[in-house]
């Protein structure tokens, strides 16, 4: 067991070399894994000489050889909902610990099925430990401590930003899939924009209107924090907010046709993403705001979490995340949101070298 360690699962796609990059800042030694043995060994070089491994979601055997040479696995390889159960089995089944960078509601939502199977292999499993989801995820395990009755928490999401080649593919893929909502303690079927609202932003970025969308915090935020509704929103300017309101259901019955296929082929299957000059350009705030009753009184609380380059993020999470599961004393067990897995405010520290900052508003 001594000898197994981190492995980056994906680790030549965008994400993937930029998680192997934050690890190698911190001295770690990962193992390279990935399809193409080529890329492999290009990257390898350029980390000075690491070890590479071959293996493809379309072989289960090559992905249970892998999960045996591993402690932690880091899987970046999307869509998640078309290629990540097998590598989260394989993990469990080898008794290594699991975490990845998806922010796939149907994903996470099989995963966390998984639940007794990862406790009786005890390891933990992380989806989302990546900029969408983590973030907000540590942010509403903050807002909601001392609350003994929430009626509802608000995640709202503003960002200048640009996508990477398998994000854009992600997005494609989710565009057709049921998506789910929270509310009244249950999960609901909710389509995107089901809901709107307006909202006055802090820190520049003024009104806009929000439109709902089933973002995985509505499966994370109530693994622990006892709330009656979880609703997540993308503030946008008004006339886009309206824009995508009124053609949503149009966009809905096309994602469900071939022509999505036409789409994927358009995107093609390279790896990349924004230079580090323009990602480290991307600005974002998650507003959260909580609606409950903390020491017997009534309150509306607000929590606004800033910073820059969400995949710089992404990386230096998932990075430090995987080594503080193989620490020794590392003995959270199951299928765990991102503010069970790791103390939240220690997540969004993880991401200080990108500005992150988060404060309670007034
Ligand atoms: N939640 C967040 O905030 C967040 C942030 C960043 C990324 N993500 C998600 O993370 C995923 C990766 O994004 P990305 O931009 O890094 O995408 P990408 O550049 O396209 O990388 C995808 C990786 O998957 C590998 N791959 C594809 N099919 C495979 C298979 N059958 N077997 C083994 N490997 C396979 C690719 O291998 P090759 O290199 O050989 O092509 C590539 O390394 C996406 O789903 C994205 O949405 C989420």
């Amino acid at each position: 067991m001594t000898d197994r360690g981190i492995t980056v699962f994906g680790a030549t796609g965008y994400t993937g070399r930029l998680v192997v990059k934050e690890l190698v800042a911190r001295g770690a030694r990962p193992l390279l894994a990935g399809r193409n043995p080529q890329k492999l060994a290009s990257l390898a070089r350029e980390h000075g000489g690491l070890a590479t491994f071959v293996a493809d979601v379309a072989q289960q055997e090559s992905l249970a050889a892998m999960a045996e040479k591993s402690r932690v696995i880091v899987n970046c390889v999307g869509p998640f909902v078309d290629l990540g159960q097998p590598v989260v089995e394989a993990a469990v089944g080898a008794g290594a610990h699991y975490l990845d960078t998806t922010g796939e509601q149907p994903f996470i939502r099989a995963v966390q099925g998984l639940d007794t199977k990862a406790r009786e292999a005890r390891v933990a499993v992380v989806p989302a430990h990546a900029f969408e989801i983590a973030l907000a995820d540590c942010g509403a395990a903050i807002l909601a401590r001392g609350y003994s009755d929430i009626a509802s928490l608000d995640v709202i999401y503003a960002t200048r930003f640009h996508a990477s080649q398998g994000t854009k593919r992600t997005v494609l893929r989710m565009l057709g899939a049921e998506g789910f909502g929270y509310e009244e303690g249950r999960l609901v079927s909710q389509p995107p924009a089901r809901y709107r609202r307006s909202v006055e932003l802090p820190e520049g970025w003024g009104a806009m209107e929000a439109l709902s969308f089933p973002s995985a915090e509505i499966l994370t935020i109530p693994r622990h924090v006892r709330t009656r509704a979880v609703r997540v929103y993308l503030a946008l300017p008004g006339m886009a907010a309206r824009g995508i309101a009124w053609s949503m259901p149009l966009v809905r019955v096309l994602a469900k046709t071939p022509l999505v296929r036409v789409a994927e082929r358009a995107l093609g299957t390279d790896t990349s993403g924004p230079e580090p000059g323009v990602r480290a350009q991307d600005r974002f705030l998650i507003l959260l705001e909580i609606r409950g009753v903390r020491r017997g009184q009534a309150l509306r609380e607000a929590l606004a979490i800033s910073g820059r380059d969400p995949y710089g993020i992404t990386a230096a999470v998932a990075a430090q995340g995987a080594l503080r599961m193989l620490a020794d004393d590392y003995d959270r067990r199951g299928v765990l949101a991102p503010a069970q897995a790791f103390e939240p405010e220690a997540v969004l520290s993880d991401a200080k070298a990108f500005d992150v900052a988060w404060k309670k508003l007034a």
